[in-house]
């Protein structure tokens, strides 16, 4: 059942090939100093970085740049943003990168002025700020995680071998987003498919739980028809620009709360693959792609009615004179011949996972209990065998 919510999405987004003549206007809204976040340098290979430069200048920002934020942010990159955005007295924090970098910008936002350890409060302690906060906004350059329009930061602690992230509330999702698809368009293919892979399981993670007739799980059907059509054509034909946008709204829609409201939602794969991720440092679609045929074939039972609609909704399985394990199965067995087909990586060997690290893999995952079957240690370990 729906319940009773409040829906509110603050993010305003630009969208489309000319998505960053929208930045001016949102530029003029804040004061003068802005930090400017990004990654490992892609946005100054590929020309990003001098567009959004440009528009700074003429705009008459003074600007500090923070650069060098990692994929999977750490929390020790996340202390050093803080003390630049106090030292620059950043207005707006600009992010220009992908989710790590959109993360991150928001982290910094809540960290600045929190005037304690925000690993310790936010990542630990999950509480919610009461601070200051810088305004974020977002230049897209990266399609998966859904970053630009929701509440979420993750960061990794390697010292603790804890990935963790924190959904915040609507005051720190960005305020404005840029997305122009061909701003993807300089991925490495390895990163996009990982995208595709992400939001993939943004859309389960959310479709998996509950058993009622909800208007949210008609959406994210559609969603996930979306994906799985344009993923195929963009695997052979990446500059495809109706795919790859399609592809960019989907991911935006896939985890910016709407498919969520009237769910219990699940995200164990999420837990599964960050545990990866902690361990491995691996790239966040890769980790959950990785751990996702286990879990599904473990929670079907569980769930066999979802299962098996998925498989005729999504998948398009002929259910006719089968039984539902039987459809259910079918469907999970054209999930991942799509998987392969596009290219992910099926198990966390190839992501630099090793059977020592088991132990602790088990004990990295949290267990959440909303989706078909709460997984015990024992299970949890045996997902991360299967999936070596
Ligand atoms: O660092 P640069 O040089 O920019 O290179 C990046 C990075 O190496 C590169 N890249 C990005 N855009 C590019 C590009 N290379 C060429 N051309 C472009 N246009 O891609 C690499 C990966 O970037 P990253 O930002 O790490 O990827 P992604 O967007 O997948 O973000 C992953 C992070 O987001 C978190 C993940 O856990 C991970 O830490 N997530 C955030 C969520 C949220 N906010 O709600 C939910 C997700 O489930 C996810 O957990
Ligand atoms: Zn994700």
């Amino acid at each position: 059942m729906l319940g009773d919510f409040t829906y509110c999405n603050p993010t305003k987004l630009y969208f489309g090939k000319n998505a960053l003549d929208g930045l001016k206007g949102e530029l003029g809204k804040y004061g003068k100093n802005v930090m400017l976040v990004y990654g490992g340098g892609s946005i100054k290979r590929n020309g990003i970085y001098d567009k959004v430069t440009a528009i700074l200048r003429e705009c008459g920002k003074e600007v500090t740049e923070d650069a060098g934020v990692m994929p999977n942010p750490t929390v020790e990159k996340l202390n050093e943003g803080c003390e630049r955005a106090r030292a620059c007295k950043a207005d707006l924090i600009l992010a220009v990168g992908g989710g790590s970098v959109c993360d991150y910008a928001k982290a910094v936002s809540v960290s600045a002025y929190c005037g304690d350890d925000p690993w310790q409060k936010y990542f630990i302690r999950f509480e919610e700020p009461t601070c200051k906060l810088i305004p974020v906004g977002c230049v897209l350059t990266m399609v998966g995680t859904g970053s630009e329009m929701n509440g979420g930061s993750v960061i990794t602690n390697h010292a603790e071998k804890l990935k963790i992230g924190h959904v915040f509330g609507e005051e720190v999702f960005p305020k404005f987003s840029v997305l122009d698809p061909e701003f993807t368009y300089t991925l490495p293919e390895y990163q996009m498919k990982a995208g595709f892979y992400d939001i993939m399981s943004h859309i389960l993670e959310q479709y998996f739980s509950g058993e009622d007739d909800n208007t949210s799980d008609y959406i994210a059907e559609g969603l996930l028809r979306s994906l799985i059509h344009s993923s195929r054509i963009a695997v052979k034909d990446p500059k495809n620009y109706e795919a790859r946008s399609n592809i960019m709204w989907t991911a935006t829609w896939a985890l910016n709360t709407l498919i969520a409201k009237g769910k219990a939602t699940d995200w164990e794969v999420h837990m599964l693959g960050q545990a990866v991720g902690a361990y491995t440092d691996a790239t966040h679609g890769m980790t959950l792609a990785a751990v996702s045929m286990p879990y599904y074939r473990l929670i079907m039972p569980y769930g066999v009615d979802k299962f098996a609609r998925y498989a005729v909704n999504v998948w398009g399985v002929d259910a006719a004179g089968k039984s539902k394990e039987q459809v259910a199965s079918e469907g999970l067995d054209e999930m991942e011949k799509w998987m392969r087909e596009i290219g992910l990586v099926m198990n966390i060997s190839e992501l630099g996972a090793t059977p020592d690290m088991l132990d602790g893999l088990v004990k990295a995952t949290f267990i959440h209990e909303s989706g078909y079957k709460v997984l015990t240690p024992a299970e949890v370990q045996s997902i991360f065998e299967q999936s070596m």
